[in-house]
């Protein structure tokens, strides 16, 4: 069990302990959920994120590890195993993504390291997420995204910035070695240009 604020969560093996960065997504949701958004999270672990959007607005989840989707089932997160969006139906006003983040040159062995392992830049699935976020986004929509200093914050932004998006820092946290920072993507309106 690990406790954050109200909460307890169930965290079973070879799901990912919620840490700093599944808190700092946590507060930046708290100030990012409005009662109206339909809200999707992407990669739910133990299902913590969700569990504070769950008190505040109506949310499904996905994750690819079926050690997390039974974890977060049993924390009473409505979730489905998924590789990111595939098979999700819908658009949301919202998305939410603590990925996998860390530069890694190793294979992935178990579940647990699919939970952190970011490629050789640490911005493999960020970059298929990034892609992707777009077609699963009501008009006004928006995501929150989970960076590092480790993966290369401005990188991610420029990414977002060429895939037409509105890029932002809403939250970051210095930590001994990384800095945290949770981005806000949403897409330019249009009628404003
Ligand atoms: C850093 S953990 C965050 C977990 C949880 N949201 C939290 O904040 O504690 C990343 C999660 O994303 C999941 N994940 C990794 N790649 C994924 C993918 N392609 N599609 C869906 N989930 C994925 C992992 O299984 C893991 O549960």
């Amino acid at each position: 069990m690990i406790r954050y604020r109200n909460k307890e969560m169930l965290v079973l093996p070879g799901v990912y302990t919620p840490a700093e960065d599944s808190f700092l997504m946590v507060e930046a949701v708290l100030k990012e959920v409005r009662p109206s958004d339909r809200v999707l999270e992407i990669g739910a672990g133990s299902g913590i994120v969700s569990a504070f959007i769950k008190d505040r607005a109506s949310v499904i989840a996905t994750d690819i590890s079926p050690c997390a989707v039974k974890c977060a089932k049993l924390n009473g997160i409505d979730v489905i195993r998924a590789n990111l969006f595939d098979g999700v139906k819908g658009k949301f006003d919202l998305v939410v993504f603590d990925p996998p983040y860390l530069p890694s040159e190793e294979r992935v062995g178990d579940w647990l390291d699919v939970a952190w392992d970011g490629g050789k830049d640490g911005q493999a699935v960020i970059n298929r997420f990034l892609h992707q976020v777009k077609d699963h986004l009501t008009e006004n929509g928006r995501f929150l995204l989970l960076t590092s200093s480790l993966s290369g914050v401005e990188a991610i932004m420029k990414k977002m910035t060429s895939l037409g998006f509105i890029a932002e820092e809403v939250l970051s946290e210095r930590y001994f070695f990384e800095r945290l920072v949770v981005l806000r993507g949403r897409m330019v309106n249009k009628s404003r240009r």
